[in-house]
């Protein structure tokens, strides 16, 4: 059976383009792409992809609870197997995090635990970190919290700006993240009682190491 994905943005999607590109179409399907803005640019990758969007606003909405139930009803009537947070830029709160338990995978520009929360690359240069990258891992209540399934690392630069480290540091994201899906998809990889499993096996503090991946 063909894994069901839905691809939820608020921005530009380079990383939804790299999903798009790179997906094994063997094992799954992009069913949907849902933003949370009107005006995401991610929006028209996807329909160029030919893929179905969907557009909740949470402007629309009195609170972000009302936002989610609207979120969680319209995904329901997807029925999603995978769902990948690229780039979107809300709070979700435990509702929706134990709704979609063990189907939820965020990509976060650094090496987590270091640097949850915003403005990741301007933190490393300013911690004068001689090395920077992005995590990906399986979603649950806490803020970029959950069990990591994958970091890759790249070197800070003399020199480096927080936009030179945030093109390096995404580079590697579209390698990293399409990787994920298309373990995901392949039912190789799971969350299994809280933790990151590759073929049944939990993975390390540090993730996958590569030479597991064949
Ligand atoms: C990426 O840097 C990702 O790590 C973060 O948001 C950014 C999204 O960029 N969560 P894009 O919309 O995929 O270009």
């Amino acid at each position: 059976m063909v894994c069901r994905i839905v691809v939820l943005i608020s921005g530009s999607g380079s990383n939804l383009q790299a999903l798009i590109d790179k997906l094994d179409r063997q094992y799954g399907e992009i069913v949907a792409v849902l933003s949370n803005r009107p005006d995401a640019y991610g929006l028209e990758r996807a329909r160029r992809a030919g893929i179905n969007t969907l557009v909740l606003d949470h402007k629309d909405y009195a609170d972000r609870e009302s936002f989610e139930r609207a979120m969680i009803a319209r995904l329901d009537e997807v029925a999603p197997d995978l769902l990948i947070l690229a780039g979107f830029m809300r709070i979700l709160t435990t509702e929706f995090v134990s709704h979609f338990q063990g189907r939820l995978l965020n990509i976060h520009p650094s090496l987590l635990p270091k640097y949850k929360g915003l403005h990741t690359h301007k933190r490393a240069l300013e911690a004068g970190d001689s090395e920077h990258g992005a995590t990906v891992h399986f979603v649950t209540e806490e803020l970029d919290g959950g069990p990591l399934v994958v970091q890759a690392r790249v070197p800070v630069i003399p020199g480096d700006t927080p936009e030179s480290l945030a093109e390096r540091v995404q580079h590697q994201e579209h390698v990293l993240y399409p990787l994920t899906m298309n373990l995901f998809a392949s039912g190789r990889l799971r969350l299994i009682d809280g933790r990151a499993c590759l073929d049944n096996k939990p993975l390390g503090a540090s993730g996958i190491e590569p030479e597991r991946i064949d």
